[in-house]
C-alpha cells in the first residue's frame, strides 16, 4: 500500500438529452473545467473516514457501513455515502484484510447544481483509493463503482454522471450501451448560469416519470424528440455548425419545460442569456433549479455572464476538459 494517492474527475454539463437519458434514449454530454479532488490515505482498523470541507462533513464507516459522525452531526451520512460505497467496493478488491482509508476530499463544482457534483467526488475517491492500494483498475472499473455509489445519491441514475467524470471529453452516452466520443468540430466555451437553487435530483426523475406514466403518449414524443435532438446535435457539432447547436438547445429547454422541470427562475436566466445574444441556451441536468448553460458567440461571452448575473444568477464562462479522471499523485 502507498503512504498516500490523489485524483481528480471533471464536472460535466449535459448539453441535450438529460431525463430522456434514464428512459433508454441517448444524451450528449460534455466534462468542462471544474475538478473534485481526493486524497486517500492509510487508516489503521479497518475504518473508512472521509472528510469533505465543501459539504461541511466529516465522519467514520465501520467496513460494514456503520457511520459514525465526527462534525456536522448524522445528518450529512447521505452526502458522504456515495464516497463510502466507491471506497468500499475498490477495497473489496483488494486482497488485503483489514485495510483502512481516509479520504480528502475538495471540490470546486457547485453541489446539487446539476454539474455532476456527485459523481466527480465518487469518480476521483475510487480512483485514489484504487491507487492508494496498488491497484489494476480500469476506467470502465471505476465507472462501475461510481455508478453503484450514484444509486446512493438516486434511485435509477442512467449512469450519464459517473460516464463522462470517468472518460471526459465529448461523448454520446446511452444506457447500458455505454459511450461513443464524439470529435467537436469547434471550440465550446459554455456560459454556466447557477439559479442558486438546490435540488435534489431523484425527485426530478421522479417527477419525470410520474408524468409519463399518466401521459405516456405524450410524453413518449417527447421522448423520441429528445433522441432527434441528440442525434442533429450530434452531426452539428462535429461539423461545428454553432447555430445549430444552439436551435436544438433552445428545443430540447422547451421539452424540458414541457415535463415539468424547468421553473421561473431557470426560465428568466435562460431568457437573459438569449437575450444577450447566446446562440442556444437550456438548463443543464436535472432541473427543479440548479444550472443553465448558454452557447455564446465567438468572444461574447461576457456579455451574457453580466445577463445572468443582472437576472440574479451567479455566472461563470466554461470550456471542455478532454482529460476525465486522472491520477494526480501517487
Ligand atoms: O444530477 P444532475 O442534475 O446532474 O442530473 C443528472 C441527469 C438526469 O438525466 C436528470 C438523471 C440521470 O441519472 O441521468
Amino acid at each position: 500500500m502507498k503512504n498516500l494517492s490523489r485524483a481528480s474527475a471533471p464536472a460535466k454539463a449535459i448539453l441535450f438529452g438529460e431525463h430522456f437519458v434514464v428512459h433508454g434514449k441517448p444524451a450528449i454530454v460534455m466534462a468542462i473545467n471544474l475538478r473534485a479532488y481526493a486524497t486517500a490515505k492509510p487508516e489503521s482498523g479497518g475504518k473508512i473516514i472521509i472528510e469533505s470541507k465543501s459539504m461541511r462533513a466529516f465522519g467514520s464507516f465501520t467496513v460494514d457501513g456503520a457511520y459514525q459522525p465526527i462534525l456536522g452531526g448524522l445528518e450529512v451520512w447521505e452526502k458522504l455515502l456515495p464516497i463510502y460505497v466507491a471506497a468500499r467496493k475498490i477495497m473489496s478488491l483488494a486482497d488485503e484484510n483489514n485495510v483502512g482509508v481516509r479520504i480528502e476530499v475538495e471540490s470546486s463544482i457547485p453541489i446539487a447544481a446539476g454539474l455532476g457534483s456527485s459523481a466527480a467526488v465518487s469518480v476521483a475517491s475510487a480512483a485514489a483509493v484504487g491507487r492508494l492500494l496498488e491497484l489494476n483498475i480500469s476506467g470502465d472499473d471505476i465507472f462501475r463503482v461510481a455508478l453503484e455509489a450514484e444509486r446512493t445519491v438516486h434511485e435509477n441514475p442512467s449512469g450519464v454522471d459517473p460516464a463522462i467524470s470517468t472518460y471526459g471529453g465529448l461523448i454520446i452516452y446511452h444506457r447500458g450501451e455505454g459511450i461513443r466520443r464524439l470529435d467537436a468540430g469547434v471550440d465550446l466555451p459554455l456560459v454556466v448560469g447557477d439559479t442558486c437553487i438546490k435540488r435534489v435530483t431523484g425527485e426530478m426523475v421522479l417527477r419525470v416519470s410520474e408524468v409519463r406514466k399518466r401521459y405516456p403518449d405524450v410524453i413518449d414524443r417527447i421522448m423520441d424528440s429528445g433522441e432527434a435532438i441528440v442525434k442533429m446535435g450530434a452531426k452539428a457539432l462535429q461539423s461545428g455548425d454553432l447555430k445549430a447547436i444552439g436551435d436544438l438547445m433552445n428545443i430540447n429547454h422547451a421539452l424540458l419545460c414541457a415535463l415539468g422541470v424547468s421553473n421561473e427562475m431557470i426560465d428568466r436566466l435562460v431568457y437573459a442569456a438569449r437575450n444577450a445574444g447566446a446562440l442556444g441556451a437550456k438548463l443543464t441536468g436535472a432541473g427543479g433549479g440548479g444550472c443553465i448553460i448558454a452557447l455564446p458567440p465567438p468572444g461574447k461571452d461576457n456579455r451574457i455572464v453580466e445577463a445572468i448575473e443582472g437576472a440574479g444568477g451567479r455566472a461563470f464562462t466554461t470550456c471542455m476538459s478532454r482529460e476525465g479522471v486522472r491520477i494526480e499523485e501517487q
